[in-house]
């Protein structure tokens, strides 16, 4: 049994705990709890039947009682935390990004390699079971050569978050993160080359002069000549709406659906589906995936997930999308390296 700490017992990491805790995950248990400020962790983690809490997380850092780590803390921090647990020779699940912004994306892609250690990404889009057949649809050839992929994500409305307490390039390095590496994962095989990105604060414009972003649309040219295309908007009203499509020369395939089920209800108002989710609700499956996998990863098993090169290629499209939006013209992949 691999013994586990959730560093960040924010929304995130508090979802990945009572995952932990759940008997969901074979493989994995559930031993410390990190977070410096959280004021009930003592009592979350008795709730969940966790028996330790820390509040400095680089104490776990070859903490013998620690195997492997889940990093849930704030995205700027992921980078020096992956550096103390890689070079301590502990497995490491972070959360997506790598970084927020290439040079530190790309030390801590590098101190996971060097570390020969058990590394993931938590892109879990790749582990969500419409995302799982499309990839199969695409590799046994049924889009032929890709042509055009789109991915897009809405978060469920209303948005009832303070846009000054969201870091600038937010919508790009933590929301459209997560499609760029679909898009990459689904046009496998080809690099990205160039991103042109519009943003704006459309769902909170009266924090636009701050430079909030809420909103964006982006285009990817990749090496094999396709085209991708991912948008993202902070406020869905009507519920969480995670898309996809993957166009060629044979066909396309469609992933995600808006509704929580394919019951439709007719009555005299019209037809209705259930719309309304979260990430938590409607994920559950794929979140459940990926750590299932970071498990048997440790167990020895040769599982294809998202890693350091995949973190860190998905942050240069993060990174040009951030330039291009400032600068209002295309950004050559290169230029952000
Ligand atoms: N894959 C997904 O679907 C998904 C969903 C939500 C969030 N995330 C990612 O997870 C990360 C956390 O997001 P969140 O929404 O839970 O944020 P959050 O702000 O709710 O939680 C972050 C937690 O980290 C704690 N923290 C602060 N400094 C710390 C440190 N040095 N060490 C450990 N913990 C520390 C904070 O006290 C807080 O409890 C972000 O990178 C975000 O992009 C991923």
């Amino acid at each position: 049994m691999t013994r586990v700490a959730v560093v960040g017992a924010g929304r995130i990491g508090r979802h990945h705990a009572r995952l932990l805790t759940a008997g969901e995950v074979a493989g994995l248990e559930l031993t410390v709890l990190a977070d410096p400020f959280a004021p009930d962790l003592d009592e979350l983690a008795a709730g969940l039947g966790v028996s330790r809490t820390v509040r400095d997380p680089l104490e776990l850092a070859g903490d013998d009682g620690v195997d492997a780590v889940v990093i849930t803390a704030p995205a700027k921090l992921h980078p020096e935390l992956i550096e103390a647990f890689a070079g301590a020779g502990q497995h490491i699940f972070t959360e997506k990004p790598l970084g927020v912004d290439v040079a530190s994306a790309a030390r801590a892609a590098a101190d996971a390699e060097k570390a020969g250690i058990v590394f993931q990404v938590g892109f879990n889009r790749r582990f969500a079971e419409s995302w799982v057949n499309a990839k199969k649809a695409v590799e046994a050839g049924v889009v032929g050569s890709v042509q055009r992929v789109h991915s897009l994500t809405r978060d469920p409305g209303p948005f009832g978050a303070d846009p000054a307490r969201i870091a600038a390039g937010t919508v790009f390095n933590e929301t459209l993160i997560h499609d760029f590496d679909t898009i990459c994962w689904l046009n496998a095989g080809s690099e990205p080359v160039e991103v042109y990105a519009v943003a704006d604060a459309l769902v909170a414009p009266q924090a636009r002069e701050s430079g909030f972003q809420d909103s964006a649309v982006v285009v990817i040219r990749f090496d094999n000549g396709a085209i991708a295309t991912a948008e993202a908007s902070f406020c869905a009203m009507y519920g969480y709406d995670l898309r996809g499509e993957v166009f060629g020369s044979a066909g396309m395939v469609q992933m995600g659906d808006p509704t929580n089920t394919a019951a439709r209800v007719f009555d005299a108002s019209g037809m209705h589906a259930d719309t309304r989710g979260t990430d938590e609700s409607r994920y559950h499956g794929a979140y459940r995936g990926e750590f299932q996998a970071f498990a048997d990863r440790i167990g020895g098993a040769d599982v294809a997930v998202p890693g350091a090169v995949d973190g860190l290629r998905a942050q240069w499209i993060a990174a040009a999308s951030i330039r291009s939006a400032a600068e209002h013209r295309p950004v050559g992949i290169d230029e952000v390296k």
